[in-house]
Parts: structure tokens; sequence; C-alpha cells
């Protein structure tokens, strides 16, 4: 059963995932030495990713442990206002003394959307061998039910044979990179952040027990455990069918 914590405000939010980063980061540095955490794009874990590059959770952290990844990205240039390693570089890490070799950013400057995809699973492969997984994978939820670049009725829903593939989303008309399910059910925690009064109606119909199989996070057998971080409007609707 997913852990699912709901908070007043997308404030309150930050710190207390700031607060389970923090702790989960330690955990994996006592336990292996290192800390790898795949993160989430989008805009709700900007605030989580500013928190964090602020104190008292700054320097709780010893960055030089940290290994950095990403759930997904828009086939963009790395500088381009949608990509989502601009987004978490100018939130956290150009703040965080993380080695720029630890930042395994999706190299979206392939030519081509599959090249970049091919790369990412090799880079993933070669980083985390067999029998190792992120320590944590952080995710948020689209309205359609999308999380990483996991959208409904799309090819990269039935790829289990990689850990990484490239996307079409046509009502986007944009290609994204993802990992696929088999690389976030790769972790031993997985964290949902979710905010807002626009996703009131997909956390509860996917929190409730006879959610549709349809939507692509219904489909996530995650190895580890399961959080839910919600914000009182993102919870409004689920909370009522309790
Ligand atoms: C992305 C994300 C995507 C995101 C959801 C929610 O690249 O957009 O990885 O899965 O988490 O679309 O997006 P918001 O946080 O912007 O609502």
């Amino acid at each position: 059963m997913a852990n699912i914590q709901v908070f007043p405000t997308p404030a309150v939010l930050y710190h207390s995932a700031a607060e389970y980063w923090v702790r989960t980061a330690k955990r994996a540095i006592e336990r292996a030495g290192a800390f790898h955490i795949a993160l989430a794009g989008g805009n709700t874990p900007r605030g989580l990713y500013q928190l964090l590059a602020t104190e008292p959770y700054a320097s709780q952290i010893d960055w030089h442990r940290v290994h950095v990844y990403f759930g997904d990205e828009r086939y963009v240039p790395k500088n381009h206002p949608d990509s989502n390693y601009r987004m978490a570089r100018e939130a956290l890490l150009d703040s965080v003394a993380i080695p720029p070799e630890q930042i395994l950013r999706i190299q979206t400057e392939f030519p081509e959307p599959e090249l970049a995809a091919e790369d990412y699973a090799r880079v993933l492969q070669s980083h985390l061998p067999e029998g190792e997984i992120f320590d944590l994978v952080l995710l948020g939820l689209g309205a359609d039910g999308h999380t990483a670049s996991l959208f409904p009725e799309t090819p990269i829903l039935t790829v289990r044979d990689r850990l990484a593939a490239a996307v079409y989303v046509k009502k986007l008309k944009a290609w994204r990179i993802s990992m696929t399910y088999p690389a976030v059910e790769k972790a031993r925690q997985v964290l949902f952040l979710v905010t807002g009064a626009d996703k009131a109606a997909v956390v509860a119909h996917v929190l409730s027990p006879s959610a549709d199989k349809t939507l692509p996070v219904k489909h996530l057998q995650a190895q580890g455990e399961v959080s839910w971080y919600l914000d009182a409007e993102a919870a409004r609707k689920w909370e009522v069918t309790k």
C-alpha cells in the first residue's frame, strides 16, 4: 500500500519532500557510499529543487556522493526553456557541488531522438549495473495519468527490453526521451509530487482501488516503497472518496 501524505500548501509539501530527500540520501550514502537519484521534470518539482539548494538542507547532503539522472526530457536543446535539465540546473544543480560527471543528463544533441534514447539507455546500464537500483526516483503526474513521459496510448508503454526510449507525443506534437517502466521500477523508493486543483480528478482516479488500468501510472510495478506527496488542492477529490 502506498504511503500517501497530504499537505496544506505546496510550500509545506516541499519542506517535507526536502526532509525526505535528506533522509534518503544519508541512508544511501551510509549504506553504499553514494546516492543515485532520478529527477522529475515539469513544473511541480522546481520548488523542491530550489529549497534543497538553501539552508538548512544544502549543508546536510554530501553532494560529492550524489549521482543525478533524469526520468525524462523534452527533445530540445539543453538551454531551451522547456528543458528539464535546464530547470533542474537553474533550480539546484548550479548551486550545489555535485561533480559534473555525476550529473547524467539526457543528451538531446543527438540528431535523432531514438539515438538520444539509445545513448541514455547505455548510460543507465553502465551507471546502474545489474542489481544496482536508484535509491530514489522522483515522479510527477499529468492530468491524463502520464508519469515521466509514459503517455497514454503510446508505444513506450510496452517497452521492457531497455531502460530508456524515445516517444512522439501527438497531443504535444513533440518528441520526449523517457525512462521506461523497467528503469522507473528499478527504485528502492519512488516519490510522487503532485500539486494543484488541475490534478484533483486524476489523483482521485489513480488512488482509487477501481482505477482504470489504462492509466500509465497504474502500470508501474515499483520494486520499492511508493509515496505520494499531495497538496490539499490535488487531494481534494480523493479525500472525499476515501
Ligand atoms: C515532464 C515530466 C512529466 C511531469 C508531468 C506533471 O517532463 O513534463 O516529467 O511527467 O511530471 O507532466 O507536470 P507538472 O509538474 O508541470 O504539472
